[in-house]
This record gives structure tokens, sequence and C-alpha cells, in this order.
């Protein structure tokens, strides 16, 4: 977290701490909205189409929940969908009756147009995309997904959460109707924080399964009318110091800018696969041409919780994929175990070169 995120975060605390909950609020609205307009900067959309939720995977429950499924209504994924998102599909095709698509991944390793093509069908209703998948690092071709859904007429559900902060992400490039994002990741603020972008014209169509005094204004002993935006898939009662935390995040990342956090991201992360291509035991498990700042590799006769742990001791964060992390695609590509190494622009070429020589040593020893 950089220090002006993480210093917002506990003014805010410390103005809770001092005057209470209710005040530090009515003290901090701009701030507080300031999330609105800098996520509708940030993503090229506007304010009412933003809301703030305590993550990505329940920005993206509360969206896809509030979609109107009919029984019979079929979904496109794609095999590297985020695995709570694939849950909560399966959910929905046992409470509403939908029926899921796979979609495989092709040749050279990102989503298949050709399925996709010869699969749609006229009860066909959303396509649901992973922008990065954590498991293969590939950025999936979003716009001509966005094009496809289009020209079919779907409800197009991109989670940005990999991507959103190490890449430039607009949402009307892209043509997504709902895309769900985290602070925690690489736009590099507080975990317990998280962002959704529904599309205005589609809003009012989508009824959200949980409503409380801030989604809904309570009109008459039966009857509420719901926010004519965005906030009305976020509750009343949320992290407040988080949410300006993250909005101080994203214009933190918006500083420095998009386009220059991609570049410098790809001149690192292509430093480190160039050099673990050297070490014999290491396959590199990136999929696609088109690579983001996500590495990961397995280690012969390593399972990756151990890589984690002896890297740990060395200062160096990575994280372990298991099969039941991504296990539609892992499972389909004969992998147990993964590596992944998420590489940002605070990075150093020293760190690179330190990553490469404790792993190289690290089969040595
Ligand atoms: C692609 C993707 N989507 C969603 C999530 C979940 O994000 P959150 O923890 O904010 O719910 C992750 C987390 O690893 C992810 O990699």
């Amino acid at each position: 977290m950089p220090q002006p995120v993480y210093k917002v975060m506990c003014d805010y605390l410390a103005l809770e701490q001092s005057m209470g909950g209710y005040e530090a609020a009515a003290k901090s609205v701009n701030a507080i909205d300031s999330f609105y307009t800098t996520f509708a900067d940030l993503l090229n959309a506007t304010s009412d189409e933003i809301a703030f939720c305590e993550n990505a995977t329940r920005a993206w429950d509360i969206a896809v929940n509030s979609i109107s499924f009919e029984a019979g209504d079929r979904v496109f994924v794609h095999q590297t969908e985020y695995s709570s998102n694939y849950l909560g599909l399966l959910r929905l095709s046992q409470s509403k009756g939908i029926k899921i698509d796979i979609i495989p991944t092709d040749a050279v390793g990102a989503i298949d147009f050709k399925t996709l093509n010869e699969s749609v069908t006229t009860r066909t209703k959303a396509v649901f995309l992973t922008h990065v998948p954590s498991q293969t690092g590939v950025i999936n071709p979003v716009n001509a997904i966005g094009e496809f859904a289009r020209k079919h007429g779907l409800i197009y559900v991109l989670d940005a959460c990999q991507s959103v902060g190490q890449m430039p992400v607009d949402v009307k490039a892209i043509g997504c109707d709902i895309l769900c994002g985290t602070g925690r990741k690489f736009l590099r603020g507080p975990r317990g924080t998280g962002f959704l972008y529904v599309k205005k014209s589609i809003l009012n169509d989508m009824h959200p399964p949980f409503v409380d005094l801030h989604a809904a204004e309570w009109t008459s002993t039966h009857g509420y009318t719901l926010q004519d935006n965005a906030k009305r898939f976020e509750g009343w009662e949320r992290f407040m110091a988080g949410q300006i935390a993250l909005a101080e995040a994203a214009r933190y990342a918006m500083n420095i800018g998009l386009d220059v956090i991609q570049d410098r991201i790809a001149l690192l992360a292509d430093d480190l696969r160039a050099n673990l291509r050297h070490i014999d035991e290491i396959t590199l498990r990136d999929t696609g041409e088109n690579k983001s700042g996500i590495v990961t590799f397995e280690i012969e006769g390593r399972d990756a919780a151990d890589v984690v742990l002896l890297l740990r001791a060395q200062n160096i964060n990575v994280s372990a994929a298991r099969v039941e992390h991504a296990r539609l695609d892992l499972e389909k590509r004969g992998i147990s175990t993964l590596v992944r190494a998420s590489i940002h622009y605070f990075n150093t070429e020293e760190e690179i070169e330190k990553f490469y020589t404790v792993i190289r040593n690290l089969q040595e020893s």
C-alpha cells in the first residue's frame, strides 16, 4: 500500500475514534463521494455506474444475482474463469436452472472464439470472462468479446480483479455491462475493499437480491424504490476508511499513469520469464501471446506451497495456486500446483535478479 493510501485510511480511522462513526462520515462526505468520481475516471464510466463493495467476489455476486435469469437461459464461461465466480454460476444453475457452456482456451492460450461463435443459441443470455486469470497471466481479448456480446445481445460480465491497476481498463472500449474488481491487488488498496461497475442502460433491469435503506428508499408499508444508480448494489454499513483509501489508491495509480505502469510491469515480467527459462527444472505456465505481470511456473519435484515458504524466508512474496483454485483450467492442463509471482512497477531489476538467483540456488541446494 502506498504511504498516501495508508495515511488517508489511518487519518479516517483516527477521526472515527476521536468523534464517532456517523460524525466522521458526515465530516468526510466529499472524500467518500470522491470514490465514485475517481472510479468513473479510472474506468471511463460515470459516477452513477459505480458501487463500493467489500471485495471483488461480493461485487460479482450481487451484480450477477441481480440479473433476471430464467430456467433454461444459457451462459458462456471461459475455462479460466475465477473459481468463486464459477461456483456462483453453479449455484445459479441449481437455484434458477441456468445452463453453463464452458468455452475452452485456444491454441495460443486465450478464449477460443471459434467455439464461442459455434455455441451461441437463442437461449444464450450472458458471457462471463476474467480479464487476467491469475493462473495463466494471459490478457484475454476483452474488446473482441465486447463486440461478440453486442452482436448477440448478451450481457457481458467481466472480472477485472487482476487487471485494474496494472493496465488501462476502459469499460466503454471493452463494451462490458458489468465489471468487478478488488482493492487489494494491483491497485495497491487495502484488503476488504472492492468495486463494481454496472452500465447505466441495464441498471434499471437489475434488482439486487438484498435491499437495505441505502440501496432503496422505504416509501410505504408495502413498497420501496431502489436507488437510480449503482448504489443499489451497496450496503449502508461499509468500511468507510477503506472506501476513502481505495479512492486514494486509484488516484495514486492514475497519477503515475496506467500506460506507464503497464509498460514497466511488462519489462520486469519479461525479464523474470527470460531468467527463469534458464533453469531446467522450471516450466513456465503462462499462456497466451498477450501477457501481463503475472508469472506462473512449476518447479519439478517441488510443491508450490513449499516454494512459497522457502521464498518468504528470503523476503520474496509469491503465492501458490492449487488445482481447486482453477479446476476447469488446471485439471485440463494437468497441473496440480503453481507458483505465482505478481510483478508490479515498484519492483526493481535487482529484485528480479535476486528472485532468479534464489530460485536457482534452491535447485542447487
Ligand atoms: C481473477 C480474480 N477474480 C476475483 C478474485 C477475488 O477477489 P476478492 O478477494 O477481492 O474477492 C481474485 C482473487 O484472487 C482473482 O484473482
